[in-house]
């Protein structure tokens, strides 16, 4: 009989005896001595525990005196490059991923509250955001006060009045696109001793590094423009490596853990992201501009067609991202709904930030959680719509947009 092959660590046995067929089954080709060639691609280790020649090892791993790997929710090497590249990416010390967006937004905010304290969002972030602060905080007795971070002035008598621990808002809004002078808010923060978590999802780290501003947590649904092939569901908050470390140990409790193939996938696809957001932003300027100028619409938001002054100052450079959205004039739910059904190359469906232009409307899908007068302060319409311009040819989007526009115009003509 056989030896069981290649096993780095021994086998039951080992060498020294053959081994059973079943034992052979269970161990052959498993744990290959360490090679001596590096792949030039990540590999996957969809491995769920990491061994060790000695206890020692093993000990000093659990303890964080060395580093390494002992079990997938601890960590698991496939995700640490993911984590590498986003802190690489946003200019940050560090960065812990997570097995959603959503996960990512909740650890931001267990990291910095706790119950007896207050935080001030912004109202305008993605409806689950919302949601988490409007019902998830309080249930854990955490207050949350919104207000409106563009009025710097208001902002700055709610957090001296509140006196909260962390302050929340995303730089490029959701779905209202309203960009947020991160310098501005760090400031305000710091006067009052709190923490800024800003959700970086639609700029990405190509548009915009808020940590440079002094934003302490930078928080991404990796599953949009980070990934950005549509294929993949995971976040990430890049930070120094002091709050990273204790994202960590609330991660080994909560499991809400990123798995090594998603890692990888993402990580694939960040290696593509400037040359993505450069298409995507040239893209959605001329679909903006187009837009900005169709009859039936009332108004467009894209932060590339307002002057936005000194707020530009968060760009990178003079990109402004994929992401649009506008209100079709005079529009009724029914009227949105035929406008989506009409579409034949965008997509209909709830994300964004991927190779395929894709349309979503908020009232249904994104901020379904909040009630209808809400979201109409807020400014979300009956007739909004947001559009994640994609990498087809630009005049495509166009042309499609344009059609199912006219069939909305005839049919409301029809009806009347
Ligand atoms: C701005 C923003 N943040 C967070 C999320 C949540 O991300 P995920 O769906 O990966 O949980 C989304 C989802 O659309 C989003 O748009």
């Amino acid at each position: 009989m056989e030896d069981a092959g290649t096993t780095g660590h021994p086998a039951p046995g080992g060498a020294r005896r053959s081994l059973g067929w079943a034992t052979r089954a269970v161990h052959a080709g498993q744990r290959p001595p360490r090679p001596d060639f590096t792949p030039t691609a990540m590999p996957i280790y969809p491995s769920s525990a990491f061994v060790y020649d000695d206890s020692a090892t093993l000990d000093a791993v659990f303890g964080n005196e060395r580093e390494g790997y002992v079990y997938t929710r601890y960590g698991n090497p496939t995700t640490r490059a993911f984590e590498e590249a986003i802190a690489a990416l946003e200019g940050t010390e560090d960065a812990v991923a997570f097995g959603s967006g959503m996960a990512a937004v909740y650890a931001a905010l267990l990291l910095d509250a706790r119950a007896g304290d207050r935080i001030v969002a912004a109202p305008d972030v993605y409806g689950a955001s919302y949601a988490i602060f409007a019902n998830l905080a309080p249930s854990l007795g955490i207050e949350t006060v919104f207000a409106d971070f563009r009025d710097l002035g208001e902002l700055e008598r709610t957090v001296r009045d509140v006196r909260p621990t962390l302050l929340f808002c995303e730089t490029i809004s959701n779905p209202l696109m309203r960009v947020v002078d991160l310098a501005a808010v760090a400031r305000i923060a710091a006067a009052a001793d709190a923490r800024v978590a800003v959700d970086n999802t639609f700029a990405t780290p190509y548009l915009v590094n808020p940590a440079r501003f002094g934003i302490d947590s930078v928080v991404h649904s990796a599953t949009k423009y980070l990934g950005g092939h549509g294929d993949a569901t995971g976040g990430a908050i890049a930070t120094s490596k002091e709050r990273a470390g204790r994202l960590r140990e609330l991660n080994k409790m909560i499991g809400a853990v990123l798995g090594p193939f998603e890692s990888w996938l993402i990580l694939r696809g960040m290696t593509t992201l400037p040359l993505r957001m450069h298409q995507h932003s040239a893209n959605a300027a001329r679909v903006a501009a187009w837009l900005a100028d169709r009859p039936g619409i009332a108004h467009v938001n894209y932060p590339g067609l307002d002057d936005l002054g000194s707020v530009a100052a968060i760009f990178n450079g003079n990109e402004r991202g994929g992401m649009i959205s506008f209100d079709i004039a005079e529009a009724s739910q029914d009227d949105a709904f035929r406008f989506l059904e009409a579409l034949d190359l965008a997509l209909p469906a709830t994300t964004l930030g991927d190779v395929w232009s894709v349309v979503l409307y908020p009232a249904m899908s994104s901020h379904r959680a909040l009630p209808p007068e809400r979201r109409r302060e807020i400014g979300i319409g009956d007739g909004l719509i947001r559009l994640s311009v994609g990498l087809e040819d630009a005049e495509d989007v166009i042309a499609d947009l344009d059609q199912a526009l006219t069939t909305v115009a005839m049919y409301r003509q029809a009806v009347v």
